[in-house]
């Protein structure tokens, strides 16, 4: 027997309900049925599913059959992709818009109850014997991990036309996000093989995160630059699909403007990571191979791998299940604190808060001041970078429980105070850095601070953006990426004993920066801090207005004096000794206007260019011992 009847819902939308049988078309709307002869079996099943769930106005305005056939099958496709692409399908999804949007309307405080208090983790200072030592416990471990780069988002922010990870790190070597990216893995996978020989895998896979607005041309990115490297097997992309709008409190599933028969979706965050790596069974295959380690990255953080092997090291000794990079937070400063929540029922978890929920939530539970900083100057909650280290084994575990989804919200724009519509649709979105909420007391659930100065300069924001950001608050600008990896490149070499001259003063679009030497080098040739250390002797200078680029693993510098430019590049079998005063004008940075179209538009968003004007470079492909001093 089948019975179709018609419900009425809260708000007294009338909502079909199915509980299943032959008869159910009956109660379906008219423009359904009239086309159900075109559907196949389980594009019916799909369309039962829908009506279930209230969307019976996503057919109102279908044609009649023999008029956009085609476009009516293509809807069961979207609607097939929207299904399989969420953890409990398309039900699931409805029904959690539905109670999202619900505590949405009363305003419902997600962290009611709860307590913050400052979790327990690591502070490292860069080049401190506790760091030099987790950075080998760190390289020890590598070869035990994977990596993962989240790489689906639009970069509206920035507002340049390729993908990002496409974009220069730095403009001296014209080196991208993904090659730097790509190359200091392979730098990692060399040093911890020789570090520990025999004991595990010998490769660290990539897999990188896409989305339909990135993965083409990520893909042509790696083709035509023969994976920067790596083998092609050990780079795996998963795409995450964007997920349905929704357009009211019901959930009724957005129609896309431009196309009756489509849903309109929007990107769903970068917290898919997680099911896809569950789903693609990509994060079991790692686990069976032998592997501990996840680590989880962003797209254009050009400092990031100087903090790596000392966190992975972190990780190790700890046994931290989840460790968060975070760097020293300014109180009220726009980036997520990570703290301890205690809610009154027992329950607690280690969780990045954002700014704007972590004030008041201090103010509601006996800080009456809020987020303020303590005696060191800054907030006692570390200000989190999205940079995360997972440890795969209760990873997997906890995904086995959740199917890879994680909590998820909703932010819709209301039209009103009566919050009953929208400005535009809405979607839910999830975040990775979600992913602890879920996890019981007894997880493991650690940070380690680094100073932002080595380990976070993300390239986010468009020129003009940038240059309104108020003063002392980082640009996260292409102009000030390029010029924190100048300097922390210039201070690294500084610990290490070179004389490094200091920085001017400079305005590029609208942005005042330092202006560091260009001193750039390969990860094989400084992965770690004793690494750089060790290649260092002697009385060595370099002078502001120099550039210093270092390709080649085993490369010294002894007794160097350089004011100019320096580019040396040698095979892994070259051992070069490069010394002596070297003088020459160099490489020089001219402004460049960020509204001038005559330049590539990589050029214009950092405001400057590189005029080559003079350099002393040498190339040595051979094996064996060279002597390099003018
Ligand atoms: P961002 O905060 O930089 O966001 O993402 P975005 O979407 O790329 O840029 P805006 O906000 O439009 O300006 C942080 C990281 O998460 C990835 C991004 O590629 C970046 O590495 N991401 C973001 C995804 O992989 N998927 C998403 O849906 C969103």
């Amino acid at each position: 027997m089948d019975t179709s009847s018609v419900g009425s819902t809260a708000d007294g939308l009338s909502e079909l309900r199915i509980h299943g049988g032959d008869d159910w078309t009956a109660a379906a709307p008219s423009r359904l049925r009239e086309n159900l002869s075109l559907l196949s079996p389980q594009q019916v099943e799909l369309a039962k599913i829908l009506l279930e769930n209230g969307q019976s106005h996503l057919f109102e305005h279908w044609s009649k059959p023999g008029v956009d056939d085609e476009q009516k099958r293509a809807f069961f496709d979207q609607v097939t992709r929207l299904t399989s692409s969420y953890p409990g399908g398309l039900t699931s999804y409805i029904k959690t818009a539905r109670e999202l949007l619900a505590d949405s309307k009363v305003g419902k405080n997600p962290y009611d109850g709860f307590t913050p208090s400052v979790p327990s983790g690591e502070v490292l200072t860069f080049g401190s014997d506790t760091f030099v030592q987790y950075e080998e416990a760190g390289v020890r471990e590598a070869r035990k991990a994977a990596f993962v780069l989240v790489a689906g988002g639009l970069g509206e922010r920035l507002g340049y036309n390729g993908i990002k990870v496409a974009l220069p790190s730095e403009s001296t070597t014209g080196t991208c996000f993904l090659q730097h990216y790509i190359e200091y893995i392979l730098a990692l996978q060399d040093a911890s093989c020789r570090l520990t020989p025999g004991e595990g895998p010998t490769e660290i896979p990539l897999a990188i995160m896409t989305s339909d607005d990135t993965h083409l041309r990520t893909v042509k990115l790696l083709e035509s630059n023969s994976y920067f490297g790596m083998k092609p097997t050990q780079i795996k992309l998963l795409k995450q699909e964007k997920v349905a709008c929704l357009d009211d409190n019901d959930a009724r599933l957005a129609v896309d403007p431009q196309n009756k028969y489509k849903i309109q979706t929007k990107p769903h965050g970068h917290g898919d990571v997680h099911s896809l790596l569950y789903s693609s069974g990509l994060l079991k295959e790692w686990h069976d191979s032998g592997r501990r380690w996840v680590l989880f990255f962003q797209d254009t953080n050009g400092l990031l791998f100087k903090a790596i092997p000392a966190a992975l090291g972190v990780s190790a000794t700890n046994e931290y299940h989840v460790n968060s990079l975070a760097v020293p937070r300014k109180a009220k400063e726009a980036i997520g604190g990570i703290a301890r929540l205690t809610h009154q029922d027992g329950r607690t978890m280690v969780i990045n808060v954002e700014y704007n929920q972590l004030d008041p939530l201090l103010r509601g539970s006996g800080h009456p001041d809020g987020d303020v900083n303590s005696e060191t100057g800054y907030s006692p909650f570390p200000g989190n970078i999205n940079q995360l280290i997972f440890e795969i084994g209760p990873y997997m575990e906890e995904l086995s429980k959740t199917g890879g989804g994680i909590k998820e919200f909703v932010n819709p724009k209301y039209k009103d105070s009566t919050k009953t519509a929208f400005k535009s649709s809405t979607r839910l979105e999830c975040m990775m850095q979600d992913y602890p909420k879920t996890l019981p007391p007894a997880a493991r659930v650690g940070f380690t601070v680094m100073e932002s100065w080595f380990a976070y300069a993300p390239v986010k924001n468009n020129p003009e953006d940038a240059a309104k950001v108020p003063k002392g608050n980082p640009y996260h600008s292409a102009t000030s990426g390029e010029m924190a990896i100048y300097r922390a490149n210039s201070l690294i070499l500084r610990k290490a004993g070179v004389k490094v001259a200091d920085p001017v003063r400079h305005v590029f679009n609208g942005q005042e920066v330092e202006l560091w030497p260009r001193i750039v080098w390969k990860p094989k040739w400084g992965l770690t801090f004793s690494s750089i250390r060790n290649k260092i002797s002697g009385n060595c200078s370099i002078s502001q207005k120099s550039t210093m680029v270092i390709d080649g693993q085993n490369i010294y510098l002894e007794d160097l004096c350089l004011d100019g430019a320096l580019v040396i590049l040698a095979a892994d079998s070259a051992e070069v000794k490069v010394g002596g005063s070297i003088r020459n004008s160099g490489w020089i940075l001219e402004d460049v206007d960020h509204k001038d179209t005559s330049f590539p538009e990589e050029v214009r968003i950092r405001g400057f260019k590189i005029n080559r004007a003079d350099q002393l470079e040498k190339t040595l492909n051979e094996p064996g011992k060279f002597e390099l001093k003018p």
